[in-house]
């Protein structure tokens, strides 16, 4: 685990973007695991800024995002295809058609998620899978419980990943009550995981998630378990550790 505390955030972000970029110049073809949040914003834009100075393309990477709400229709401000597009697919040369982000409105939920695990199967693994960190320690939307699900699956969300996501919705009643989101064994084929977060309210979960036991109770700290992982945190974040 190799954690590292920026004291400024354009050093945390251009770290961030600068591992997805080399990567990408040594394997044009790279599958990347992207993540949706607040966290990895600064390091999309960094990447569109690096994409505009030619020193990076997407033209033949593919990516599969982690998660995405049910019954969100794809258009919605906040369906996390919309997201993605807006923060970063459509100011890099990136083929749409080899994007992936769950489809929240299929009609048979756990056929979508069987097809999106057969399809990460197929195409991965996935070589660097970004990640940000709930307040609970959720990654992806894997609540925390008595266990987990380790493939891509629905999963009922938390009424404190609810009220946390609510800032981006008019009201908490908007939020989905449900999403798809790849499972806790997906994540940890990706070669290598790059965790983001950013501030005083994610110092504890950083502590508990990278300091503590390896429980279900905190998905994040099964991360433990993976040989490649880098963590990147600002000085309040990364406070406890
Ligand atoms: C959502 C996403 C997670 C993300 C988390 C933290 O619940 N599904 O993938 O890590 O929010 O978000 P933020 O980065 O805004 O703190």
């Amino acid at each position: 685990m190799n954690i590292r505390i920026f004291e400024n955030e354009e050093d945390l972000n251009a770290t961030g973007a600068g591992l997805i970029a080399s990567l990408l110049q040594t394997k044009p073809r790279a599958v990347l695991g992207l993540a949706t949040g607040s966290s990895p914003v600064g390091i999309y834009k960094q990447l569109i800024n690096l994409y505009q100075k030619g020193l990076v393309s997407f033209a033949q990477a593919s990516s599969f995002n982690l998660d995405e709400y049910v019954g969100l229709p794809v258009e919605h401000q906040e369906s996390y295809r919309s997201f993605m597009n807006e923060q970063l697919f459509h100011h890099i040369d990136i083929d749409l058609a080899k994007t992936h982000v769950p489809n929240g409105q299929a009609t048979d939920l756990d056929q979508e998620c069987a097809m999106y695990e057969q399809r990460l199967d197929d195409r991965g693994p996935v070589d660097l899978q970004l990640l940000g960190i709930g307040h609970n320690g959720h990654i992806g939307f894997n609540e925390p419980g008595n266990e987990l699900t380790g493939r891509t699956h629905v999963v009922d969300l938390k009424e404190e990943t609810r009220k946390a996501n609510a800032r981006f919705f008019a009201s908490i009643d908007e939020v989905p009550a449900q999403a798809i989101t790849m499972g806790v064994g997906t994540i940890l084929k990706a070669k290598q995981i790059l965790l983001i977060a950013r501030g005083e309210e994610k110092a504890e979960i950083i502590r508990e998630a990278f300091m503590g036991p390896i429980t279900t109770q905190c998905p994040a700290s099964l991360l433990q378990c993976h040989p490649n992982v880098v963590v990147l945190l600002d000085r309040a974040a990364g406070r406890l550790v």
